[in-house]
């Protein structure tokens, strides 16, 4: 099958969060089952051209505000099958990448020129197609930013050689939709009867997700938890009728991670390497971990370990909000060390560094790091998620293959790929709790820390069963390849 990944990011070329990874991760395994995957996403400033080959000839892109002209660089992606590699392709437009930011930037977070350059990027990639001469079965776009495609695909592409081809709209976070004065809708190039007929209206307002959900042939989202709750008021972020009508297209497949980047017996970003035989690597990267934090070493205290982006989405209010955050009364109470690498928004920012000063078993690092985040997934005891909603979460798979029982809000794909904790039947690979709130918060890292201090056989042997999970990508490759060719045969 011949599957082009339409996409705003993708590791290891543009990364804001676990879309990228996902994308990546999916496109090298349906290669390795053998299909013949592409990616296209825009050449964003930090990418480097001169790393790229570029074709031959420059290509005009059809809007409503008449044509614009990008060019298009190519290479293979990293970690590719030397027989079979995964083929990625930059769209190159100075005015609408040649920027800082994917999105945004911390002063301007959603770039106010977003619809008229998703609207182009999604547009482009039908001219590319044309451009090389390569005809795809599957366009497959993720959230807003592309959701644009299956749109085009529908209104007004769908014929000639693409007569045959079919879409799929996968959502990795219901919470951005991509929300526009509808002033805005001309660029997409469609007639105003389109607004309408595939349901871009939105209180008056052109909401992009909303329409990519109405015309794409086949929906699905990266948990099957999180597909039951968006059809939901309470997680569907007013689209939950539009999955709801649309149900019988909406299916939930859980991520997978990559193994390869994210596996402690072949880690070269932690100081030992460690397995289920030999668990000895932990205790190497717990010591690292307290030294690059700053902490005391001491190997007989709980490390409570967070890498996320500081959003309300993960539970940040209940954390560190002024006066009722749970953080400070935790490190207060407990004899703990609790650590967090994240960046996001300012108020958090801020309120992690002044804990970090206030507190002696605090340490916050504001920041991006890839090692680090590899060192805490090692390093810390319990991994903590108290996210307010997950579509599917990278993080808790992370930690679990990384012996690091995570704490987590049983939302989402969280419910997905954890199992509470039984004391009783000495089952489970981590502690989960119902309520958003400081004090459910502060009541189950008080019963992660309680267990370790005194059923430490039972954490121990926690560790080994989260180890011991597969999580690799193979098999919800082979789930999306299932629901490629249902979609193909319709
Ligand atoms: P989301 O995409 O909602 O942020 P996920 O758990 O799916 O959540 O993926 C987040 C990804 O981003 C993970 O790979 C995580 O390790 C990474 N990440 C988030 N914040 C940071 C950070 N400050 N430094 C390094 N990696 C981070
Ligand atoms: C989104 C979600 C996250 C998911 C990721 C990859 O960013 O917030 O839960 O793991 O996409 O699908």
């Amino acid at each position: 099958m011949k599957i082009l990944m339409t996409t705003s990011e993708a590791v290891p070329f543009a990364k804001t969060g676990g879309l990228a990874d996902a994308v990546s991760a999916l496109s090298l395994s349906l290669a390795k089952l053998g299909h013949e995957v592409r990616i296209v996403m825009p050449r964003y400033y930090s990418i480097d051209r001169r790393k790229l080959d570029k074709l031959e000839g420059a290509m005009g892109v059809p809007m409503g505000s008449g044509e614009e002209w990008c060019a298009v660089f190519t290479t293979d992606m990293p970690g590719s099958q030397k027989k079979n590699p995964v083929r990625m392709y930059f769209i190159d437009h100075e005015i609408f990448f040649g920027r800082d930011g994917v999105y945004g930037t911390p002063s301007e977070p959603d770039f106010l020129d977003n619809p008229r350059r998703f609207s182009f990027f999604s547009r482009s990639v039908f001219q590319l197609c044309r451009k090389i001469d390569w005809y795809p079965d599957i366009f497959h776009a993720h959230d807003w930013p592309t959701a644009l495609v299956p749109v085009f695909l529908k209104f007004g592409e769908r014929q000639g050689k693409f007569a045959g081809a079919r879409s799929v709209l996968t959502i990795h976070n219901l919470g951005y939709q991509g929300i526009y004065s509808k002033n805005n809708f001309p660029y997409t190039g469609l007639g105003w009867n389109v607004f309408y007929d595939a349901g871009f209206d939105d209180w008056n307002m052109m909401n992009i997700l909303k329409a990519g959900l109405n015309s794409a042939d086949s929906l699905n989202t990266v948990s099957p938890t999180y597909a039951r709750e968006t059809k939901t008021q309470e997680h569907g972020f007013r689209l939950d009728g539009v999955l709801r009508y649309r149900s019988g297209d909406y299916a939930g497949i859980l991520n997978g991670i990559d193994t390869k980047v994210w596996n402690p017996a072949k880690d070269p970003l932690i100081p030992v390497p460690y397995s289920t035989k030999d668990m000895s690597g932990k205790a190497a990267a717990k010591e690292r971990l307290q030294e690059e934090f700053g902490l005391p070493v001491n190997q007989d205290i709980p490390v409570i370990g967070m890498v996320t982006r500081l959003t309300e989405q993960k539970g940040v209010g209940s954390l560190f909000g002024p006066s009722y955050g749970s953080a400070y009364s935790i490190c207060r109470d407990m004899d703990i060390q609790f650590v967090i690498l994240g960046s996001g928004e300012s108020w958090c920012e801020q309120e992690i560094r002044s804990l970090s000063s206030r507190l002696p078993n605090f340490s916050g690092k504001i920041g991006y790091s890839e090692s680090l985040s590899h060192i805490i997934e090692a390093g810390s005891d319990f991994f903590l998620m108290p996210s307010q909603y997950e579509p599917c979460g990278l993080n808790q798979m992370y930690s679990l293959n990384y012996g690091t029982p995570p704490i987590v809000r049983r939302t989402g794909g969280l419910v997905d790929t954890v199992e509470n904790f039984s004391q009783e039947a000495g089952t489970g690979t981590g502690f989960m709790f119902d309520d958003l709130t400081p004090h459910a918060i502060y009541n189950t890292v008080g019963w992660a820390v309680w267990a370790y201090y005194n059923r430490r056989d039972q954490v121990e042997a926690m560790r080994i069963r989260g180890m011991k999970q597969d999580f690799s990508w193979e098999k919800s490759a082979r789930k999306y390849v299932e629901l490629y060719e249902k979609n193909l045969e319709r």
